[in-house]
């Protein structure tokens, strides 16, 4: 029995927006990554995950119990960082967490300073949430739905927003947290916090399940493939773009340098670059991961 088993699931809000259309995988230990653009159904496929939303058609279990018929369950195994979560300003960090602590049935302090402890917070637990720096709030979000130290945890856009150095320690929260059998699901735009912490991800594109799998299975799609190409000026990247898929470009001294999928081999002169998973997101997502903007490091 894998730790979260979905099984056709579909969703349609009221106003008849279809978010989700007939997703099916499973996710057993370690971090899992869900990927795909605003509006894919990330957070919809994770509020279904944890009861908040019924799914319109299929099922989902979560630790073998079913997310509609057995809630309580499910919501007793499961922590949830929203998107967007509600906190209260005037609240110390401590009191904050206590408080989602018992909402949960949990009424442990002693409960409450190991999961501070774990997201590095007890320094700051009399700290109004108001005082907070975004990071620090952040972890705060992970330390409430740690409490209990539930069998999965599900954790939407978590570094989004955060610096590379609070990136870089909330990925190392996650990553512990997943030891010892547990299961991590975190969704995110940023490709390099999948690849730095899952072995696993899934991609979303309008609703639909694209991709299911191992980041190197994916990443095995564009190897050998990509080649970087340099350019005089922009509309050497406009031709470019016609011709082939550029997966990104970035003024590089007086030119562009651009990655692209060379395909058929019909770029001999252009350089082998290693593939990455970015490559492999951008590529599978039709060229069009950031808009096909250019990256221009001087600005
Ligand atoms: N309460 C709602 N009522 C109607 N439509 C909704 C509702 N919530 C979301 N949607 C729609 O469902 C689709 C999926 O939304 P969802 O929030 O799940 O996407 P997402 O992948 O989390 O996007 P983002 O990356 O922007 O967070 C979108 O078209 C969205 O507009
Ligand atoms: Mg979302």
């Amino acid at each position: 029995m894998a730790a979260i088993e979905i099984h056709h699931v579909s969703k349609r809000y009221q106003n008849g927006t279809v978010a989700l259309e007939d997703i099916s995988f499973c996710i057993d230990g370690g971090v899992f990554g869900l990927l795909g653009h605003n509006g894919a159904g990330k957070t919809t496929l994770m509020k279904a995950l944890t009861t908040i939303l019924a799914p319109s058609a299929g099922t989902i279990r979560v630790c073998g119990f079913d997310t509609v018929k057995q809630g309580k369950e499910v919501r007793r195994r499961i922590g949830y960082l929203p998107q967007e979560l509600a906190m209260y300003p005037s609240l110390t960090v401590f009191d904050f967490v206590n408080y989602m602590a018992g909402l949960k049935g949990i009424h442990d302090k002693n409960a409450v300073y190991a999961v501070l402890e774990q997201v590095e917070m007890l320094p700051f637990a009399d700290r109004k949430i108001g005082r907070l720096s975004g990071g620090m709030r952040r972890r705060t979000g992970i330390a409430q739905a740690l409490v209990g130290s539930p069998q999965v945890l599900v954790a939407d856009e978590p570094t989004a927003g955060l610096d590379p150095e609070e990136r870089v320690r909330f990925r190392s929260v996650l990553s512990r947290y997943a030891r010892e059998g547990r299961t991590v699901l975190l969704s995110t735009h940023i490709v390099e916090d999948v690849y730095q912490l899952c072995g696993e991800l899934a991609v979303l594109r309008e609703g639909r399940l694209f991709y299911a799998g191992t980041s190197a299975a994916l990443m095995e799609r564009v190897a050998g493939k990509v080649k970087i190409v340099r350019l005089d000026g922009e509309d050497g990247l406009v031709a470019l773009q016609k011709q082939t898929a550029v997966l990104s470009a970035a003024y590089e001294g007086h030119g562009i340098s651009a990655r692209i999928m060379d395909e058929n081999m019909a770029f001999p002169q252009a350089e082998p670059a290693a593939a990455t998973l970015e490559d492999a997101y951008v590529y599978c997502m039709g060229g069009k991961a950031y808009g096909q903007r250019l990256i221009n490091p001087s600005v």
